[in-house]
């Protein structure tokens, strides 16, 4: 059966772009795969966050990830750092990357560019992810247009890795929708939806209310000439709520537009299909935020099982870089 692996980070509150991207998408594949998603906290250290939002934020992120619909009976859903295994691969991908390929990473330059502290951990974060995806021999990994770059760094390092000490990892694909990849700013439809955006009113929350998603919508950045017509380079805006539409309805995009001679009701539509899409996943998230008790027991039991697989790959890859087993 296909083994799909993706992560995610506890970091700020979970927006359209993270579902519509990635989250969705890990719900519908879990049914027909043998799917491993997870929290990934140590990655949110390579920031310095407020004391206790990692812990916090990993409960809740699991909590949204059962509300999309993510099933613990299904999947195996668990946190990062509660199978040892990922920062101890980790190392071994260190030790298998390059300094020039980490420094030509766009993640880095962005991130390192808003922080005045950036850490070696922020420098080597390829590697811890690649670490995530090769422990599970994964096929598929199912993310969003920006993580391109990391899939295909993990396969240069397994790839390295595989022909110095011998078969080891499997080659995994990155796996990107066709609508909802990339998903922009409403403000600034020149950069992603992103959780570290300089203005909310560009980033439409999983938790914000109805009224707010659709204020958010009518007051989107578009342009002046008034023409629905589905072009990124010269219509960013437009194109923009034309995908979100496209992807939360499940139609293609660009035959969206002949529907709209006007903005007005393109903004309402998308308005419209957006909240029918979060009004539900923010009740389930309700639900579940009472018992975090619960959550946790079921992050145990996903952990324990991530814990045998990751456990037999981190065994393999000692044997064949050439440690002395204990
Ligand atoms: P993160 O936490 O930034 O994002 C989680 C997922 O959401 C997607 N995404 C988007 N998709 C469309 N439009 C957007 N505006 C948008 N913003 C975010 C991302 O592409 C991603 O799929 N490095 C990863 C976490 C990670 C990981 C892994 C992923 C760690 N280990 C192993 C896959 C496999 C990250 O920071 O994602």
């Amino acid at each position: 059966m296909t083994r799909v692996f993706s992560g995610i980070q506890p970091t700020g509150e979970q927006h359209l772009g993270n579902f519509l991207g990635a989250t969705r998408n890990w719900a519908r594949r879990q049914h027909e795969t043998d799917a491993f998603f997870c929290v990934v906290d140590l990655h949110a250290l390579t920031i310095k966050l407020p004391d206790g939002e990692v812990r916090d934020g990993s409960l809740r992120l699991a909590q949204m990830l059962m509300a999309v619909g993510l099933d613990p009976e299904v999947c195996t859903l668990f946190v990062q750092s509660h199978v040892r295994e990922h920062a101890e691969l980790a190392w071994l991908m260190q030790c298998n990357v390059s300094f020039g390929e980490l420094s030509r990473m766009t993640q880095f330059k962005d991130k390192s560019d808003q922080h005045a502290f950036v850490s070696a951990g922020l420098f080597t974060y390829p590697a811890l992810q690649a670490a995530d995806i090769l422990l599970y021999d994964t096929n598929e990994v199912p993310v969003g247009d920006d993580q391109r770059q990391h899939i295909e760094i993990t396969r240069d390092i397994a790839d390295r890795f595989n022909s110095h000490y011998g078969e080891t990892f499997v080659l995994p694909e990155a796996v990107i929708p066709e609508t909802g990849a990339r998903v922009m700013d409403l403000q600034n439809p020149g950069n992603k939806m992103s959780k570290s955006s300089e203005s909310p009113k560009g980033t439409i929350g999983l938790l914000d209310d109805p009224k707010q998603i659709e204020k958010k919508i009518k007051s989107a950045v578009t342009d002046t000439d008034g023409e629905v017509r589905f072009d990124f380079a010269q219509k960013p805006g437009v194109s923009n709520l034309l995908s979100i539409l496209g992807a939360a309805t499940d139609r293609d995009p660009a035959s969206l537009a002949v529907d709209y001679a006007q903005y007005g009701p393109l903004k309402a539509d998308t308005a419209a299909a957006v909240i029918e899409l979060i009004e539900p996943i923010q009740a389930r998230y309700r639900e579940l935020e009472s018992d975090p008790a619960e959550t946790a027991r079921l992050l145990a039991m996903g952990a324990d099982k991530a814990r045998e697989i990751a456990a037999a790959t981190m065994d393999r890859a000692r044997t064949n870089v050439g440690l002395l087993i204990d």
